[in-house]
């Protein structure tokens, strides 16, 4: 067998201590916020039956095609990892009879997610989410609470340079015709297009939107919108939205061309990107997915959301540094003595930190110095002094007056 280190996986990564305090406070900020706003949290588990995502996310998206880590169980059942977390909450508020709850159901979940994707700076392939979904009703007040709840949660957490941008798609059919449109303009303009773009017609006719060539960019100048073509009930469901977010002050660009990669969305549709990120600009996104129940197997079960990734919030936002836990007391010895301070303090309810490198009395000094603590409990001989780090004044002690003078202390602090 090989000797060598091993290491983490590509595209994967250790949250260090010193990392979970920002991801506490992306936690804590959705907590306050989508718990303010009725949504509960939820955890499904992170692996699912494949058909699940196969049916939900669709057959045609690069995620089912190529990004899956799909294995076998012992029983034969195909699983796979997670991609994302919309498709496993409709099965859970299927399968759980949520119908039966006042509707919309309200959710939120945070975990981590898995796509076999190229590894570059803001993309992982196992990554973390946040998320919200309200499922059981198609108001558009749903669609424009969500995202005015991903709006604050991204300026909550001082994300740099946040752009929203906002689409509609309508319904499978609409899109359908608007597709046959599309492919039409582009093959009686096929000599002007790119090579790329020419070859992708039939599979990926959105896809010249986004061309740089020339002749391509010309071609689209006049090339037919889905926003254009949408059913009137459509249409009235996109106005509605955006006149709430205009009447909630919510800054955002329509951008008639906004694709996502996954198949299920309907009507409205958002992406949230920052332009202090690279390349992976997209902080977070999500729309309507007024289809999806019955791709799974359900009713006809309205729904829409979003997710945000954990890792892009964390760096297009602002560097804030949380809080460091207090250090009531530090317990510099190693006997039984010291051990049994501890617990005691502990018990009382203190934050205690016990000596447990057998460092001299100067080391713990400096070791308690470094964690800040707020009292130094030195054990010797004689008995147990008590250092107030603070004012520097330093008594000596009977060892069961130690915990009710360090609790009297942080009440005058
Ligand atoms: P998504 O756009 O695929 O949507 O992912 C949401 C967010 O997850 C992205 O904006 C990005 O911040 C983050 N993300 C995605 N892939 C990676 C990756 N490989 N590395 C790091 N971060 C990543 C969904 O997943 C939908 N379920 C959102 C939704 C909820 N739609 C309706 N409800």
């Amino acid at each position: 067998m090989s000797s060598e280190r091993l290491q983490a996986p590509r595209g994967t990564y250790d949250v260090l201590p010193e990392d979970d305090e920002a991801r506490g406070v992306v936690e804590a900020a959705a907590r306050s916020i989508l718990g303010g706003a009725g949504y509960r949290r939820i955890e499904t588990p992170v692996f699912e039956h494949t058909e699940l995502f196969a049916r939900g996310v669709g057959q045609s998206t690069d995620i089912v095609q190529k990004e899956m880590y799909t294995f076998d169980d012992a029983g034969g059942r195909s699983l796979t990892l997670r991609p994302e977390g919309t498709a496993p909450i409709m099965r859970s508020y299927l399968e759980h009879g949520m119908h039966k709850l006042a509707q919309p159901v309200k959710l939120w979940y945070l975990g981590p997610f898995f796509r076999q994707e190229k590894p570059q700076a803001g993309r992982y392939r196992q990554f973390w989410q946040v998320g919200a979904e309200a499922i059981g009703s198609d108001d558009p007040a749903v669609d424009a609470e969500l995202i005015l709840l991903l709006h604050a949660l991204v300026f909550e957490l001082g994300v740099r340079e946040v752009r929203l941008r906002l689409g509609s798609l309508g319904t499978p059919a609409t899109r359908e015709a608007y597709r046959d449109k599309l492919v039409a303009h582009l093959r009686a303009n096929e000599d002007r297009l790119s090579e790329e773009v020419r070859g992708r017609i039939d599979l990926n006719p959105m896809r010249a939107f986004d061309a740089d060539h020339p002749g391509t960019r010309e071609v689209m100048q006049s090339a037919p919108l889905l926003l254009d073509e949408l059913a009137p009930e459509d249409a009235e469901h996109f106005a509605e939205v955006r006149a709430r977010l205009d009447a909630a002050g919510v800054e955002y660009e329509i951008d008639p061309t906004l694709v996502r990669g996954l198949d299920y969305y309907t009507r409205t549709l958002f992406e949230f990107t920052s332009d202090a990120l690279g390349a992976q600009s997209g902080v977070g996104g999500g729309g309507r997915y007024d289809g999806l129940a019955e791709q799974v197997g359900g009713p006809h079960v309205p729904g829409c959301g979003w997710a945000a990734g954990i890792e892009r919030l964390l760096l297009a936002a602002d560097e804030r540094r949380a809080p460091v836990e207090a250090v009531d007391l530090y317990v510099a010895g190693t006997g039984v003595e010291a051990f049994a301070l501890a617990a005691e303090a502990r018990r009382a309810g203190l934050a205690v930190q016990l000596e447990l490198a057998g460092r001299s009395r100067k080391g713990m000094l400096k070791q308690a110095d470094r964690i800040g603590a707020r009292y130094v409990a030195i054990l010797d001989e004689e008995g147990t002094q008590l250092k107030d780090m603070e004012t520097g004044e330093q008594e000596r002690l009977a060892p069961d007056a130690v915990v009710a003078h360090v609790i009297r202390g942080r009440h005058l602090a």
